[in-house]
C-alpha cells in the first residue's frame, strides 16, 4: 500500500499585495490527451507544444509507447511523436495500464476497438477500476466491439479485441464528452457515418481535433440536444500541436484572486473554450472582479484568453442549473469553496455525474466545506452551500487522491488562521504537477 501524502496549507505571511501578479497554471489535461492520441495514429512526425506532463496524460503516453509510438522529450516543453500509424502498431506485451485518468480508459477503449489483430488489457488504479465503463463498453458492442471486463464489460480490467468495426447511430443520455470521444473515435475505423446525439454542452475538443485535420464531421444542435456524425474511415494527420492553459487548472487561482482582499491575479494563455468556461460565468454572477480578453496568439490548437480576477469585493450567491453542470464539470469543488464566502445561498443543481468522478465528488465538496465551518447540505444529488463564511477552522481532509479536491482544499486552507491539513495530498500530480509551488508562490 502506497503511503499517505501529507500537507500543511498556512494563510500566506501578511504582505502588502502586488497590484497585478501573473499566475502560470498548468497545460489542458484533455488536449494533451488528444493530442497524444491523434499524433500516435497518424503516420509521421509530431510535435506537442506545452504539454501537460501530469500523471494522467503520461498514463496515455505510455499506452500508446507499448503500442510501438515512440514519444520522447525534446526539449522541456516540447514532446516528439513517432508514429507509423495505427495500422503499425503492435501487439502490446504489457497490459495498458491507465492510472487514474478515465479520459485514457475511455477514449482508448473506443480506439483499440477498431483494430483488428490487437488484443490488449486496460487496468487502472483503485478509484479507476470502480469507474463505470459501461457507457462507452455498451455502444462499442453495438459497433461490433468485443470487450470483456468484469460485471459484464462494466469495470476495469477490460479485455479489448480489436475488428472490424461497423458504423451505427448512438443515442447517448448523459452530456459525457468522453463517451461522445469514445465513439466518435472508434467512427474513424469504421466505413460509413457514426452518429452520436447526446444531451449538448460536453467539451467539443475532439470534434475540433477532427476537423482541423480534414474529417468529413458535421455537427448539428435542436433545443438542448446536439448531434455529431463523422465519416469513417479517416486517418489523423501528423502536425504541431500547441497546448493552451487548462481552464480547470486556472479556476483555483482565479476563485482565489477574488477571495483575496486586494491585488489582482492575471492568468495567461487559457483555453477558450465555451464548453469548458461555465465556471467564468458563474463567477461573473458572483461577482464583478473578474474580467477577460482574448489574446491574439494563433499558434494554440484553440483560441487563448487572458483571465484576470481581482480581490476586495463582495461575492454573491450563484446557483446552477442541470443544463451547465457539463461545462464547468470539473470545477464544482473550487465554485462550492467560492460559494461558501459568497453572500446568500447557492444552490448546484444535477451534480449525479460527481458522483462517479475520481471520487464522490458531491459528498466530498460537502465534507470540505462542513469542515471548514461552512453551511452545507446535499438535497438528493443538489449541494446547497448557505455562503457567509468568515471564519475558516482548522480542519484535516483525507482528498481520498481525488486532485480537484486536493486543490480546492488547499485554496480554502489559505483563509484559515491557523493551518489545514490535507492528506493524500499529492495527488494534484495528476493534472496540475506544481500546484503546491505555484500557490506557494502567490501571497
Ligand atoms: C473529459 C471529460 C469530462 C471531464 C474529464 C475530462 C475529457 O468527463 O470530467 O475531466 O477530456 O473528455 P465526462 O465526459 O465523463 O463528463
Amino acid at each position: 500500500m502506497t503511503a499517505v501524502t501529507e500537507r500543511w496549507i498556512h494563510a500566506p505571511s501578511p504582505t502588502a499585495l502586488p497590484p497585478t501578479l501573473s499566475v502560470i497554471c498548468g497545460r489542458d489535461k484533455s488536449l494533451t490527451h488528444r493530442a497524444v492520441m491523434f499524433a500516435s495514429l497518424a503516420s509521421g512526425f509530431s510535435r506537442i507544444h506545452f504539454p501537460l506532463l501530469g500523471e494522467d496524460c503520461l498514463s496515455t503516453m505510455a499506452c500508446f509507447r507499448a503500442l510501438g509510438v515512440r514519444i520522447q522529450e525534446l526539449r522541456p516543453t516540447t514532446i516528439a511523436v513517432v508514429s507509423e500509424g495505427f495500422k503499425a502498431w503492435r501487439q502490446p506485451n504489457v497490459d495498458l495500464d491507465c492510472g487514474n485518468s478515465g479520459t485514457t480508459a475511455r477514449l482508448i477503449s473506443g480506439i483499440l476497438a477498431g483494430q483488428p489483430g490487437l488484443r490488449c488489457r486496460l487496468i487502472g488504479d483503485e478509484s479507476l477500476s470502480q469507474r463505470p465503463m459501461k457507457r462507452v463498453v455498451e455502444p462499442l458492442r453495438r459497433m461490433g466491439a468485443k470487450i470483456e471486463g468484469r460485471d459484464g464489460g462494466n469495470f476495469l480490467p477490460l479485455e479489448i479485441e480489436g475488428v472490424a468495426l461497423k458504423a451505427c447511430s448512438h443515442q447517448v443520455d448523459k452530456s459525457s464528452a468522453q463517451v461522445k470521444s469514445a465513439l466518435l473515435l472508434a467512427g474513424l475505423f469504421a466505413p460509413g457515418v457514426t452518429t452520436v446525439s447526446l444531451p449538448a454542452g460536453s467539451r467539443d475538443h475532439t470534434e475540433r481535433f477532427l476537423e482541423r485535420m480534414g474529417a468529413k464531421l458535421e455537427r448539428s444542435y435542436q433545443d438542448d440536444l446536439e448531434t455529431v456524425r463523422v465519416e469513417g474511415p479517416f486517418e489523423p494527420l501528423a502536425g504541431e500541436f500547441y497546448i493552451p492553459v487548462d481552464p480547470s487548472s486556472a479556476a483555483f487561482f482565479a476563485v482565489y484572486g477574488l477571495l483575496r482582499s486586494g491585488g489582482a491575479i492575471q492568468i495567461p494563455h487559457v483555453l477558450d473554450n465555451p464548453t469548458r468556461l461555465g465556471f467564468l460565468r458563474i463567477l461573473e454572477r458572483m461577482s464583478p472582479a473578474l474580467d477577460t480578453t482574448s489574446e491574439a496568439d494563433r499558434r494554440f490548437v484553440e483560441p487563448v484568453m487572458r483571465i484576470q480576477a481581482r480581490g476586495g469585493s463582495v461575492l454573491r450567491a450563484a446557483d446552477i442549473v442541470a443544463r451547465e453542470v457539463p461545462t464547468l464539470v470539473d470545477e464544482i469543488p473550487i465554485l462550492a469553496v467560492a460559494a461558501a464566502f459568497a453572500e446568500g445561498r447557492s444552490r448546484f443543481s444535477g451534480l449525479e455525474e460527481l458522483r462517479i468522478k475520481e471520487s464522490d465528488r458531491l459528498a466530498k465538496t460537502a465534507e470540505l466545506l462542513r469542515l471548514a465551518g461552512a453551511g452545507v447540505s446535499v438535497d438528493g444529488d443538489d449541494l446547497i452551500i448557505e455562503g457567509g463564511l468568515k471564519k475558516v477552522r482548522a480542519f484535516t481532509y483525507d482528498s481520498l487522491g481525488d486532485h480537484r479536491l486536493a486543490m480546492a482544499a488547499a485554496i480554502l486552507a489559505r483563509f484559515g488562521e491557523k493551518p489545514s491539513c490535507i492528506l493524500n495530498s499529492e495527488c494534484v500530480r495528476v493534472s496540475f504537477p506544481d500546484f503546491y509551488e505555484v500557490l506557494d508562490s502567490v501571497s
